[in-house]
């Protein structure tokens, strides 16, 4: 949640963060804004609205030129999306400039003690406190890295702060707790960012910040402290895609290319772990064998769509270990004191790695003496770095606000540890899970298959586009499936849109379907569990005697479920447990249709963010 760049180099610096703010604002999109130092003095513009708005501005009314700035694309969390309430904030000189991400929650005190000073606050944001009190202590001791780092320990909350100030040129000071930041190295230039898609066009070396440090940026040197000024220690690390990855690439929508990466995703995720042998081998869990023996207990952690994949991850858990798994929100787990001890191993998925409920959650679950595995598809990224263990999903950068290629490999990857698990605890012959590695192998041709046929789910979502509501069922492993076609109409589409289990159907939901009202329906495969899938096929039977006009997602071969479909969408025959990897497409495509013909922004919706780093 909100985007954060900071430039020091040659370059100008208007352009590096701009170039970078675009590539953050799948954070935040309420305004944004742009500070530089030029001429002995500082140059501010910012804008509510997108982006463009601010480059609009721009346009008419020309920054001077200077080779370093700050900028900011924001998520709103306090005072309205307005061009006062946009960053960067200044003092009341006008000679600091800070940009933030995160809730400073002791503002209100620091507000009235700044006020009793005699300094006027302008904005009602959180984040104008800080211009203040680093010009306050910039004034005693000339020095911006020192002003923040004495800033920083009267600061509670979650901030990111990113500041220049015009009596120091040339250098940028940025400080972390909670929120991301990382540095991009170059050659006589250095960038911060919330991530390193701002800077990547221009170098793939990069450094973990870590908790409660305070970097001081110049075009030559990066130095890192803690809050008291000791040198810190810092992890630097190669960024291992390129710029193109962080593009359209001729989608007009990152969500659209992101769907289409899918198969590659689901490949990349299962590349390079499996041996010569057909064992697993998953050599950067970095967690011992006999710690996963001893644990009685699974809890998955995540949000949104990644708390989807926990729920399908579940089914396979259970099914191959026989380890008791539960699946929590993120954001209710610690409020309910969950008992967890040494032998519980916790699972948080994430494909920011930044969620600030998900990230909250492990702490809590370390500080219980659990161990907390991590899989995430962002390098670096906090919630790995504060897991005992992690594995990354590699989707490569995921853009569009709406997850879907992360989707897919959180649930590659959630397999991949069940299977491990199976294999270090015996649950799971090594024959067997060469053979589950086998059939998730060509998952990716049959994801191919299914994006080679969704013209007619194209269609079908243009038709619905003046519908206000759609249900989704699903039973086992298809629930979930149910669930994330139902948030990404919700995220995408503004539409009423709810899953259910079909089983609750004459619980409740029934109640809801009238004449043509529009239920999709995720059939499971009549090969596995036979009973499910007659008993799903009963269901359809019931809601379209009621009027629903019923849209059926099935395995090729399913001739059951033919007289009972309005719309039929074939998906290929899966393993049971795979089959979510298949089923979900249709639903990313059948969403993502609907918001275009509703002439909804598909990659940035309304309200949201992709990275939610505010509780
Ligand atoms: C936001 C995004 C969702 C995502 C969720 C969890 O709500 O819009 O797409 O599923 O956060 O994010 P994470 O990065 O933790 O997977």
């Amino acid at each position: 949640m909100c985007g954060i760049v900071g430039y020091a180099g040659g370059r100008s610096a208007l352009d590096v963060v701009v170039a970078g703010l675009r590539r953050l604002e799948y954070r935040g999109y309420d305004s944004a804004g742009i500070a530089v130092l030029a001429d002995g003095g500082l140059a501010a513009a910012k804008k509510a609205g997108k982006l463009a708005n601010l480059e609009e501005l721009l346009e008419g009314q020309p920054l001077p030129a200077g080779s370093t700035g700050i900028g900011h694309t924001r998520w709103a969390t306090h005072g309205g999306p307005t061009d006062l309430n946009a960053h960067p904030h200044l003092d009341n000189a006008g000679r600091v400039a800070v940009v933030h991400n995160g809730i400073i929650e002791n503002f209100a005190a620091l507000r009235a003690e700044l006020a009793e000073r005699g300094h006027a606050l302008e904005s009602e944001t959180d984040t104008e406190v800080v211009a203040h009190l680093l010009a306050e202590q910039f004034s005693s001791s000339a020095d911006l890295a020192e002003a923040m780092r004495q800033v920083c320990r009267r600061l509670d909350g979650a901030f990111t702060l990113v500041a220049v100030h015009a009596d120091e040129p040339d250098v940028v000071v940025g400080a972390r707790r909670n929120s991301p930041l990382v540095v991009g190295v170059g050659q006589g230039e250095n960038f911060l960012a919330s991530d390193v898609a701002a800077f990547i066009a221009y170098t793939r070396e990069a450094i973990e910040l870590g908790q409660d440090q305070v970097v001081e940026l110049r075009r030559d040197t990066v130095t890192v402290t803690d809050f008291e000024g000791k040198p810190a220690e810092v992890r630097p690390y190669h960024v291992d895609w390129d710029v193109s990855a962080a593009e359209k690439g001729g989608y007009d929508y990152f969500m659209l290319k992101e769907i289409a990466e899918q198969p590659k995703a689901v490949a990349d995720t299962l590349l390079g772990r499996i041996g010569t042998d057909g064992r697993l081998t998953l050599d950067e869990l970095r967690m011992p064998d006999r710690l996963l023996r001893e644990i009685d207990k699974i809890v998955i952690v995540a949000c949104g769509t990644a708390f989807h994949a926990g729920m399908i991850a579940k089914y396979a858990i259970e099914h191959w270990t026989r380890v008791p798994c539960e699946v929590e929100l993120a954001s209710e787990f610690r409020y309910r004191d969950p008992i967890l001890d040494q032998r519980t191993l916790v699972v948080a998925i994430s494909q920011s790695g930044e969620t600030m409920d998900t990230l909250m959650a492990l702490r809590h679950a370390r500080e219980q003496g659990s161990k907390v595995l991590a899989i995430c598809n962002t390098n670096g990224s906090t919630i790995p770095r504060e897991s005992d263990a992690v594995l990354y999903t590699h989707a490569g950068p995921e853009v569009a606000v709406a997850s879907t290629k992360a989707f897919l490999t959180q649930v590659v990857a959630c397999y991949l540890v069940a299977l491990y698990l199976g294999q270090v605890r015996g649950t799971k012959w090594g024959d067997e899970i060469t053979g589950v590695i086998r059939e998730l192998s060509e998952i990716s041709t049959q994801v191919e298959q299914v994006l080679e046929t969704m013209e007619p789910v194209r269609e079908l979502a243009r038709s619905l586009k003046d519908k206000n509501t759609v249900l989704f069922l699903g039973r086992h492993v298809g629930y979930p499936v149910a669930l994330e076609g139902a948030l990404k109409l919700k995220e995408l589409a503004y539409m009423h849109a709810e899953g259910f289990a079909a089983g609750e159907l004459k619980h409740g939901p029934i109640a809801l379907i009238e004449k043509d009202l529009p239920v999709v329906v995720v059939v499971p495969s009549p090969r596995g569990r036979s009973v499910l899938h007659d008993k799903i096929v009963s269901n359809i039977q019931e809601i379209r005697a009621r009027g629903a006009r019923t849209i059926v997602i099935a395995e090729e071969g399913d001739e059951a479920v033919v007289p009972y479909a309005d719309h039929l969408i074939r998906i290929p025959r899966t393993p049971v447990l795979l089959q979510p990897l298949v089923a979900t497409v249709p639903l990313q495509v059948f969403a993502c249709e609907l918001a275009t013909a509703r002439g909804n922004e598909v990659d940035q919706p309304r309200n949201l963010a992709k990275s939610v780093t505010v509780e």
